[in-house]
């Protein structure tokens, strides 16, 4: 092997980051080697992003050493960062919306003919010949807007191809693809280490790290615990490693009294959506709607919430009709809908944590006369105190907490409220494995005491975990109903893959 196989492609040792009184990142280290991919796990707030952001060039470090191919690197920009070759892709990324693909994956450094003017049509073929390469069918002359997160993000990645970056940082990028998407970034992810390239890969989800990463480092708080290779290291022992302790009991559903129907759904369809879909859900129960990513799922959570109207179908609380389109009439029925993009729809950034927490429950705190401040904290304490939202303070502004920290601050805000019916997408995406089983646990306690929960789930270890009752959506369509005792892996994945027709007879088959 060459001297350049052994240089590792970057690495940062004894990286230190504080906010103010916040320490993020204590002894962040890791080493990325050419043609290999890296895993970067840990707990909601272990301080990933922030070292992330610090390679990005986003961030200044406090301390430590920081070197590209053996040399020391400072970087004050992410113009130096991505001019040295390193390339982030975050979970959201943020293309020029007005643009073309090509316009984006050019931005910053048109190719110039010889006149001097931007030859256009070198660019374009560029473009199409990335796309090639990366494997993927995306027009170069379409405009960013519209397209999936997906796409977004292999412009992303083409474009880092493009400037041949040596480094590719990826942050949580499958947290809002479906299982087809993940699979495309990767094939990609694997094409470009196998061009010699060093990735760095961050996911909650330890399927996706042992089938794709080399490597695994985990961090603790802040700091460094240690690196292992995926082929000699199993799950529980990276668990251990990143929580501290032994996580077992993933999903501890506990059996509830299943009471009266409270929420029903009848014959709604809103075209291009969803068609005829009908169900119910009693109190107690918890119900599942499972399938793939854009089976229209979240449509329906959210034309019954009334965020959304619909053409045809009724919605029923407690037997009464809900107007449609009124998330306000929704609410004082006793609906709440945690929404899927908690980050946009669920949070106000610059509002403090406390707030936020008690935003739900704001009415319930003024009803009884002053409070607001002490009540507020008070609710939000207890809440965070539950779901573990790491924050230096609840005085802390929303928008400073880690991603995941966010996200258990609304589904503290929505559980705080306590209503009858919870419609719940993706509970514990995004969420660290420690607390997952926290919120599991509070949703089968919320059910036991009565609740009404419509969960919307990409997991099926979720699904078979927490469900009584598993409906499965394909194309906006029900096909089918499975109780809690029939439901296996199979048999959701033939409904979530298959008609209705073709469901039901497979069923009298067997
Ligand atoms: N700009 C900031 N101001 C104040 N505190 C911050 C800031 N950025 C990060 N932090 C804090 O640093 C800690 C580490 O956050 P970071 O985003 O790096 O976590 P993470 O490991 O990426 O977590 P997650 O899995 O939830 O995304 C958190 O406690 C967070 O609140
Ligand atoms: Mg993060």
């Amino acid at each position: 092997m060459s001297d350049k196989a052994h240089t590792p492609t970057l690495e940062l040792k004894n990286v230190s980051k504080r906010f103010g009184p916040v320490v993020a990142l204590r002894r962040g280290q890791i080493t990325l080697m050419p043609g290999s991919i890296h895993a970067l796990v840990g707990e909601n707030g272990a301080g990933k992003s922030t070292l992330v952001k610090i390679i990005a060039g986003l961030y200044e470090r406090d301390s430590g050493t920081f070197t590209l191919e053996g040399k020391p690197v400072n970087f004050k920009s992410t113009a130096e960062a991505k001019a040295a070759g390193i390339a982030v892709i975050y979970q959201e990324p943020t293309l020029f919306p007005d643009l073309s693909v090509t316009e984006n994956v050019f931005m910053g450094r048109q190719p110039t003919g010889a006149i001097g003017r931007i030859d256009k049509a070198k660019m374009r073929s560029e473009v199409i010949g990335l796309m090639e390469r990366l494997g993927v069918d995306i027009d170069p002359d379409r405009p960013a807007e519209g397209l999936s997160i997906a796409d977004q993000q292999i412009i992303e990645i083409a474009k880092a191809v493009s400037l041949d970056a040596k480094a590719l940082i990826m942050d949580e990028p499958t947290a809002a693809l479906s299982g087809v998407e993940v699979e495309r970034l990767f094939q990609i992810a694997r094409g470009l280490r196998d061009e010699g390239r060093a990735l760095m890969f961050i996911s909650h989800r330890f399927d996706e790290v042992f089938s794709l990463c080399d490597t695994v480092t985990v961090m603790r708080d802040g700091a460094y615990i240690a690196t292992e290779e995926t082929a000699t290291t199993s799950e529980s022992e990276i668990i251990r490693q990143m929580v501290g302790r032994d996580v077992s009991d993933l999903f501890p559903k506990e059996t509830a009294d299943i009471g009266e129907v409270v929420l029903e759904v009848e014959g709604l369809t809103s075209t291009g959506n969803f068609s005829d879909i009908s169900f119910s859900v009693r109190s107690g129960e918890i119900v599942a709607l499972a399938g793939l990513v854009g089976a229209g799922r979240s449509e329906v959570a959210r034309a019954i919430f009334g965020v959304d109207g619909y053409e045809q179908g009724k919605v029923k609380v407690g037997g009464k009709n809900l107007p449609k389109g009124n998330p306000r009439s929704a609410m004082d029925a006793g609906l709440a809908l945690v929404p899927e993009d908690r980050r946009k729809q669920g949070l106000v950034m610059d509002a403090s944590v406390a707030r936020n927490a008690a935003d739900a429950i704001r009415s319930k705190l003024t009803k009884a006369g002053l409070i607001t401040a002490k009540a507020e904290n008070k609710s939000a304490q207890i809440w965070a105190r539950n779901l573990e939202v790491k924050t230096a303070s609840l005085d802390a502004v929303a928008g400073t907490l880690s991603g995941g920290n966010q996200q258990k601050v609304v589904l503290a805000k929505w559980l705080a409220a306590e209503p009858q019916i919870l419609i719940i997408d993706e509970p514990t995406r995004g969420i660290d494995v420690g607390t997952k089983s926290e919120v599991h646990r509070r949703m089968s306690q919320l059910a036991k005491e009565g609740m009404a929960i419509l969960m919307i789930s990409s997991e099926l270890p979720e699904v078979l975990g927490m469900a009584d009752r598993v409906l499965v959506m394909r194309e906006g369509h029900i096909t089918a109903e499975i109780p809690r005792e029939n439901a296996s892996p199979e048999t959701v994945m033939f409904a979530a893959t298959h008609s209705a027709d073709e469901v039901r007879r497979e069923g009298q088959d067997k």
